[in-house]
């Protein structure tokens, strides 16, 4: 199935659902050669309605191959968010003994009549890579008495236990349970009280070890949990993570969690989870987020579709600054997909914008290098339109020492209004190190990844389909500082016209 990539925003290399609306992340697993994405859908709609699992798969996580609808509703509710896992020896009896795919997902139930829900935990297998599903005849496979937001498994294998673990989402902490058939679940630990941001409902948490580093053998365990919009909070809904250790049933939160940390300091990353079985000779962590915000994602100017993912981002565990932080690149290489159109080194600010004057696309991968010499805001008007009424700043403030994107010109924003607006990051200057800007470009986003991955910023944009102009940002006084390099590669389509 093709997308029709000429409609107004519709991405270019970002994941977004053939028709009508698409929100979290699904039952992401690699199996087979294949990324499995399954999401949130309304088939029926370009707003938030009775939820589907849709269903794409790719060898390389660009190119994405639209499946049919994975997961319909049925008597016991709609299919909320959930996980899919291998079962290579078949704890669950589904397979004949052969490995074979089980998604775990909430089943939501809605009384008309009192307006109340229920959610439960229930499974689905696939023995056929993913194309087709069964639910299973027990479900659901966990309920809870009193809580009413108990939604969101994620289920991995805890290789020292040999058990399933799922944690899962209760109203503002999250539970987790072991199993070891994925059938039947017991009640291991609670997490949350007291710690983190409270400041609306926890949804989509995940947990995973990640190398601390790099080295295998300091190892630490990450905790991601969304954060639902809450008329309070300016920024909506976002994702707070946590970073401890676990035994297979506890997880016991460090010093370093004891204060707030947001995985992405932009608006539009959102009950982001990671890829299940990647290989170990691989062993990357690749997480991927739902690029909106609960605060407008009903009402994003598009059409016929709505809603992208953000592009696959590996995860790791480096030090900088002297903590220990959680950081963020793009998992795809531009360069396998995109055409190089200006790679230049040590060119003085002043004479980059004859380099950028010629330059329209609506599509790219920006790499820039700053040396530290720059005393005023640095870095870029992505974009642009030609009358120079619009255009998105994406830059970095040496006073301030903050990483900024402002989307107050950015094109359509009338739509709701808390979008448009100048969102900031702080970002230390590392000592005598040159700012590294990394943008990835799309019909309806900007990606920021500033200081090698060290500070996100997720923005949507909704610019005229002409603006395409781009233009660096740089003060008087920085005319003779240097861009140390500057390389910008066109991004193709992921799709073709139909
Ligand atoms: C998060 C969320 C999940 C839920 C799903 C429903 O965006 O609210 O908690 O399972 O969306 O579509």
């Amino acid at each position: 199935m093709t997308i029709a990539i000429s409609q107004p925003h519709r991405p270019v290399y970002h994941f977004s659902p053939p028709s009508h609306w698409m929100n979290d992340p699904n039952g992401m697993v690699y199996w087979d050669g294949e990324y499995h994405l399954f999401y949130q859908h309304n088939p029926h709609g370009t707003t938030w309605g009775p939820m589907h699992w849709g269903h794409a798969v790719s060898t390389d996580l660009i190119a994405w191959t639209h499946r049919p609808i994975a997961l319909f509703p049925d008597e016991l509710g709609t299919i909320f968010s959930g996980s899919a896992v291998v079962d290579r020896e078949d704890t669950s009896g589904f397979f004949g003994g052969k490995p074979g795919l089980v998604a775990i997902f909430t089943h939501h139930q809605e009384d008309p009549a009192s307006g109340l829900t229920r959610q439960s935990q229930s499974l689905a297998y696939s023995k056929d890579a993913g194309q087709t599903w069964t639910k299973y005849a027990g479900n659901p496979v966990l309920t809870h008495e009193t809580c009413v937001d108990f939604r969101d498994p994620k289920v991995f294998r805890h290789a020292e236990t040999g058990l399933w673990v799922m944690i899962l989402a209760c109203g503002q902490t999250v539970h987790l349970y072991t199993s070891p058939d994925l059938l039947t679940w017991t009640f291991a630990s609670e997490f949350g009280d007291g710690i983190g941001s409270h400041d609306g409902v926890w949804e989509c948490p995940g947990l995973f070890p990640l190398a601390v580093e790099g080295d295998p053998a300091r190892q630490l365990w990450v905790m991601l949990v969304s954060i639902g919009d809450a008329p309070g909070s300016a920024e909506g809904s976002r994702t707070q993570y946590f970073t401890g250790s676990f035994d297979g049933r506890t997880f016991t939160a460090d010093e370093a969690s004891r204060t707030v940390r947001w995985l992405d300091r932009g608006r539009d990353n959102y009950a982001g989870v990671s890829w299940s079985d990647i290989p170990a000779d691989d062993g990357r962590r690749i997480y991927i987020g739902w690029m909106s915000n609960w605060r407008y994602a009903n009402q994003t100017p598009t059409e016929g579709w709505r809603s992208a993912m953000t592009i696959p981002r590996e995860l790791t565990l480096e030090t900088r600054g002297g903590e220990l932080a959680l950081i963020q690149r793009p998992a795809i290489e531009a360069e396998r997909t995109g055409a190089c159109v200006l790679s230049a080194k040590d060119i003085r600010a002043a004479d980059v914008p004859q380099l950028l004057s010629g330059i329209q696309l609506d599509a790219y991968e920006l790499v820039a290098e700053f040396e530290p010499g720059f005393v005023q805001p640095f870095g870029f008007k992505v974009r642009a339109s030609a009358d120079g009424r619009q255009a998105t700043e994406v830059g970095y403030d040496p006073v301030a020492e903050a990483l900024y994107v402002d989307r107050t010109r950015s094109g359509r924003t009338d739509f709701h209004a808390d979008f448009a607006g100048r969102h900031t990051a702080g970002l230390a200057r590392a000592e005598g190190k040159a700012m590294e800007l990394r943008l990835l470009v799309d019909r309806c986003s900007v990606e920021v990844f500033a200081a090698d991955g060290e500070t996100v910023m997720t923005e949507l944009i909704f610019p005229d389909p002409e603006a395409k102009g781009l233009e660096l940002l740089a003060g008087p006084d920085d005319a003779n500082a240097v861009v140390r390099s500057l390389t910008i590669y066109a991004l193709t389509p992921e799709a073709k016209e139909d």
